[in-house]
């Protein structure tokens, strides 16, 4: 155990200010894939996750949900945390900002830099919405000097606050991101933070009022203060291996391997995370890994912008293993990468039914058609050692892009073996030798082509566990056995195979008729474009409809229904509506010119039908995040409801 290489690997800890989508679902199977890769490498591993639970976010979304802030983070955490089980995340720990674990060394590490002259006291001045209750910085500011909240002027605005001599440590930063390489990846991020730092660094202001904001951790010298969220939240990285509680077993997994992190925080955790660990007097963590974004469209999925795809039901329809697949072979990890439903089935479709599923299909059929046990090869010939070369190259590939956090490129690697596989399959042709009676060679090729699928999945196993230990059980393995194989027992040239007898399987991934489907839906409509050749194109629609779309069109739009909480006039606009409007747990606001038909009175606690992935526009310089769905008639409207009672967020279509 001492002597084993060591491997701590952490996802940011998230907002529990709605549920998890994609992209938290992305980093998240990224890690978990990474550390049971690691551990096949014959690693000790400690795989970190957890929530980030305070803030002001928190607060108010607690306060519009009518409960405690800790009631509301209880429940999306018990959420987050049945998600992470229904996609087969095995973390060691998870570690939630309100545990009393954490709470303590937060406030032990401000005593210490209180203490070491790291923290001072001084005025901040910053330009303030007093609507929101929050400082802007001027880059996040609205033409000019308008809250990005709620479109309200700011004003400057004066507060005594606690700050961290971040600027202390610039030079240092900078000099240990160009000596160290691996620090940042990939490179390109290290160039995006070395050019943040290219300008003067600032001091990090570090506490809030607690007249603004209770929702946090007190500071430990001043009662009147909570720590900023950011910097409790980045203390989790130690807090939650044990520092200051537990020092054997700090000591045994600090620093870390890799925090792995979306691109929208890279600043945080490449600039105040390693200065604060400097200021504390700890070691760096070897890499900090940016990837991309997941969008819709072309914008990036998001709690506040409602736009998110539920993992829960990417699961629910497709399975666990194939999605989790889907994630790390479609994204490249530096890049964004654009998340469809149509992506998902042809990819799958075409790796997993077609390509795995065939060759697994055929080994077994041929097999079992020759007695049901895997018979030892005689003799090998090129085109053995051409199939054999091909996942000993997979198996190279699979190692090192896993580790430089490649997944596209090492699932990518393991597909060509496997297609190799079937090309073997079809030049062998196993079922003449069959028939022709050539028992030798027909072993020699159903070993073969076995052996490639048993060393194969093993490669897939972090990636796909279950249906990878399904395939393991299919060629005769116990399923535990099959899933403690190591990376070394691929690169041996003995394989325990022979002897074992197969199991016949469904379908490990049966195909998916969606694209059946989606043909269907649209053979009308390319009816219609020969019909309209011949004759006018209303002929083919219904009265009254023109422009016929298909139905993966219409999937594009997702209606959700919604409640209003409140409305209010808009100044200057008396057309014009201002709706905070709240769909499956998720807040919005949306600017509509319903003003004529509804007062504002009138609005408050209806359930209406909103498009919920419009793009967000400004109305009259105010943020509109969706549309809701009404019915005109000449001078009458009327919103578009539900026929009885249905929770908020419910899919319609
Ligand atoms: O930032 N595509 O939490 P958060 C890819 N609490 N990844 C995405 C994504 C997308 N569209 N959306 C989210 C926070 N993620 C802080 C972190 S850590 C000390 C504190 C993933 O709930 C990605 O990993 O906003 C991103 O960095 C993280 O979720 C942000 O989650
Ligand atoms: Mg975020």
């Amino acid at each position: 155990m001492a002597d084993r290489p060591k491997f701590y690997i952490t996802t940011p800890i998230y907002y529990p200010s709605g549920n998890m989508h994609i992209g938290h679902t992305y980093t998240t199977v990224a890690a978990d894939t990474m550390t049971r890769f690691k551990k096949m490498l014959g690693y000790d591993t400690f795989f970190l996750t957890g929530t980030d639970e305070h803030g002001q976010k928190i607060e108010r979304k607690a306060e519009a949900a009518g409960v405690t802030p800790q009631q509301f983070v209880d429940k999306i955490v018990a959420e987050t945390k049945d998600l992470w089980k229904l996609m087969n995340i095995e973390y060691d720990d998870f570690i939630r900002t309100t545990d009393e674990r954490h709470v303590k060394i937060v406030q032990k590490i401000f005593r210490q830099f209180y203490d070491q002259g790291d923290i001072y006291k001084s005025e901040y001045e910053g330009q303030y919405c007093a609507e929101c209750e929050a400082f802007w910085t001027p880059s996040q500011l609205k033409e000019g000097n308008l809250c990005p909240d709620c479109g309200r002027p700011c004003e400057t605005a004066h507060e005594e606050s606690y700050f961290f001599r971040m600027s202390k440590y610039q030079d240092w930063l900078i000099d240990y991101i160009q000596t160290h390489p691996d620090f940042i990846q990939p490179s390109f991020r290290a160039n995006e933070t070395l050019g943040f730092l290219r300008k003067k660094l600032s001091d990090l202001c570090i506490s809030r009022p607690k007249s603004r904001l209770s929702w946090g951790i007190e500071l430990p010298f001043d009662p009147d203060y909570v720590c900023y969220v950011w910097f409790d939240a980045l203390i989790n990285y130690i807090s939650g291996v044990g520092f200051h509680r537990n020092q054997e077993e700090f000591e045994h997994w600090w620093p870390a391997s890799y925090h792995l992190i979306g691109k929208d925080i890279l600043t945080t955790h490449s600039v105040y995370w390693p200065t604060m660990l400097k200021a504390i007097g700890l070691p760096m963590p070897r890499t900090i890994f940016a990837h991309g974004w997941w969008l819709t469209g072309n914008t990036k999925m998001s709690k506040s912008l409602g736009n998110v795809v539920n993992p829960m039901d990417m699961v629910e329809r497709y399975g666990v293993d194939a999605f989790r697949y889907f994630l790390l072979s479609e994204m490249s990890p530096g890049n964004d990468a654009n998340f469809t439903e149509e992506a998902f089935v042809a990819r799958y479709n075409s790796d997993l039914a077609n390509d795995l599923g065939n060759l697994l299909s055929r080994v077994l059929k041929m097999t079992l058609r020759s007695g049901g046990v895997i018979q030892p090869p005689a003799e090998l010939t090129a085109d053995e050692a051409e199939l054999n070369a091909e996942v000993d190259k997979a198996v190279k590939a699979m190692e090192s892009c896993l580790l430089a956090m490649k997944f596209d490129q090492g699932l990518a690697a393991v597909m060509n073996a496997v297609r190799a596989g079937n090309r073997y399959m079809e030049k062998t042709a196993p079922w003449s030798l069959a028939k022709e009676g050539e028992l030798a060679r027909l072993n020699t090729v159903l070993y073969t082509a076995a052996d490639a699928l048993r060393r194969v999945a093993v490669l897939l196993a972090p990636v796909m566990p279950s249906k990878m230990a399904d395939l393991g059980a299919a060629l005769g393995y116990n399923r535990n056995d099959f899933a403690a194989l190591k990376i070394s027992d691929l690169k041996t040239k003995k394989s325990d195979l022979a002897g074992r007898t197969v199991q016949d399987c469904d379908a490990l991934f049966p195909r998916i008729q969606f694209e059946a489907a989606k043909e269907a839906a649209a053979k009308p409509a390319k009816q219609d474009k020969a019909a309209k050749a011949a004759k006018p194109a209303k002929a083919a629609a219904p009265a009254g409809v023109v422009n016929l779309i298909d139905i993966a069109d219409f999937a594009k739009v997702q209606l959700r229904t919604a409640k209003v909480i409140e409305a209010s006039r808009v100044e200057g606009a008396d057309r014009l509506l201002r709706l905070r409007i709240e769909s499956g747990g998720e807040e919005r606001q949306i600017v509509s010119g319903i003003a004529r038909w509804y007062t504002p009175e009138s609005l408050a606690g209806k359930s209406i039908v909103i498009v919920a992935n419009l793009r967000p526009a400004k109305i009259r310089g105010i943020e509109s995040a969706g549309m809701l769905l009404a019915a005109k008639e000449g001078d009458t409207l009327r919103l578009v409801t539900t026929d009885g009672e249905i929770a908020s967020g419910a899919e319609v279509g």
